[in-house]
């Protein structure tokens, strides 16, 4: 089980498609075409959207019922890779995945334009409606595009509401119930041959033996119920949703690692105590290529912030972390780690705030460690890496009681140190 140990993009996509290679499935059981993986193999760029980072390795690919579809981006991924000579045959859909459907879309956008100052930054890809609706149990699911009666119906049903909201509050133009259909229809031709009971499949793979890698889409912080709320996305994104987004028992999930960028980024609003104040986050920024691999956003850097680090392994009972894009930090005199922090009421703590205000207005209380200046990139050996920058691995260690057992080191595939352990804790 791979998860996000912060705010989303910390490079899962990679140790993912590292680990994919050694499991038979790869599956994905929560978010949609908000999150965004992008992995850099053999000189070529990938862009994921919906697509297990597993497909570049030709495993066979699950995306579960926690998760939710928009169709028109799916069967353009699909067109993407074939047009590019990968196969997409071993993709498998739950038939139980939400679909986005264009109200959620125009309703994203809507709800952000009339928040103003509140809004939450969202990627605007209708995820927030449609897993409220899938709550309210007005959602359209997968299975429901293979029988245009229950398809239309179902859309009726929804357009009955949604068009009022469309028009009366977001003052937008109603959507058409003959064309949606028609357009559905016509998407669910092209995606009938990828649907599987997933639940089935992955319980089946587990018997006989096979590795199966969960693939948790977002971060820690984003999640809906112990997440920087309202600032999270629509879906569990900690290890345990990967029970409830495929359909299998918690015990079945042996290992868990945490991905952690040397460094900390947030896409969107929302508090976040380690930002770098100052002309230092645009360079770590410009170094990284923080940028938004879905809707392109600057996302705002910060130091390595080791309290949310520490709840994000209590929550998802991390067993190993891969740190990454350690390399960014290269060339940094100092770098600050955030140990605790001192709240509005004076003190200090270690653990993550449990109330909102504390967190939205604590200070970070750093140590700060000496940088390196030399290019870490080529290095293949963690014995070979700069002292300041072993240092700064050992102490993250130490802090967390946990392994660091990969070490992100460049954007390329290869550049990754493993370290003993690696192997058992994956
Ligand atoms: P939504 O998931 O589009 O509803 O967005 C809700 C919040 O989660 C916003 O702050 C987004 O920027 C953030 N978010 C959603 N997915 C990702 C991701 O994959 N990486 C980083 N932030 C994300």
């Amino acid at each position: 089980m791979i998860v996000g140990a912060q705010w989303g993009d910390e490079g899962k996509g990679k140790v993912v498609d590292l680990l994919a290679r050694e499991s038979d499935i790869v599956a994905r059981y929560n978010g949609g075409p908000n999150a965004g993986h992008t992995i850099v193999a053999g000189g070529e760029t990938w862009k994921l959207r919906h697509m297990p980072s597993g497909i570049l390795w030709g495993k066979e690919c699950v995306i579960g019922a926690g998760c939710v579809v928009d169709p028109g981006v799916f069967v353009e991924e699909l067109d993407e890779f074939e047009r590019r000579g990968m196969s997409t045959e071993r993709v498998r859909l739950s038939g139980n995945a939400h679909v986005i459907m264009p109200w959620h879309l125009a309703i994203d956008r809507g709800s952000e334009r009339r928040l103003g100052k509140l809004k939450i930054g969202t990627t605007r890809r209708g995820i927030g409606p449609t897993y409220a609706d899938k709550a309210y149990r007005l959602g359209i699911r997968l299975q429901d595009l293979f029988d245009p009666k229950i398809l239309r119906q179902k859309i009726e049903v929804a357009l009955a509401e949604k068009n009022v909201w469309l028009e009366r509050v977001y003052g937008d133009t109603p959507l058409e119930l003959e064309e949606l259909a028609a357009r559905y229809e016509s998407h669910a031709q092209r995606l009938r041959p990828y649907l599987a009971d997933t639940s089935l499949l992955v319980d089946r793979a587990l018997r006989s033996g096979k590795d199966v890698l969960f693939e948790g889409a977002h971060g820690t912080l984003l999640d809906i119920d112990h997440g920087t709320y309202p600032f999270v996305t629509s879906s569990p994104t900690l290890s345990g949703g990967a029970a409830t987004g495929i359909g299998i028992g918690p015990t079945r999930i042996d290992a868990v690692t945490g991905v952690a960028k040397a460094y900390v980024t947030r896409v969107g609003e929302g508090p976040f105590p380690t930002e770098i104040e100052g002309p230092e986050q645009e360079r770590v920024r410009e170094l990284g290529g923080e940028f938004g691999t879905v809707t392109g956003r600057e996302r705002r850097c910060g130091w390595l912030d080791l309290v949310a680090l520490r709840y994000a392994v209590r929550l998802n009972g991390i067993t190993a972390l891969a740190l990454t894009k350690l390399d960014v930090l290269s060339s940094f005199a100092e770098l600050p780690v955030c140990l605790r922090y001192r709240l509005p009421s004076g003190g200090e703590t270690g653990d993550f705030p449990a109330h909102q205000s504390d967190f939205h207005h604590c200070r970070p209380v750093y140590e700060t460690l000496p940088g390196w200046s030399e290019p870490i990139d080529e290095i293949e050996d963690f014995g070979d890496l700069p002292e300041p920058a072993r240092r700064y691995v050992e102490f993250v260690e130490r802090e967390l009681e946990v392994d660091v057992t990969l070490i992100g080191t460049g954007a390329e595939r290869e550049r990754v140190l493993a370290r003993a352990g690696a192997a058992a804790a994956a």
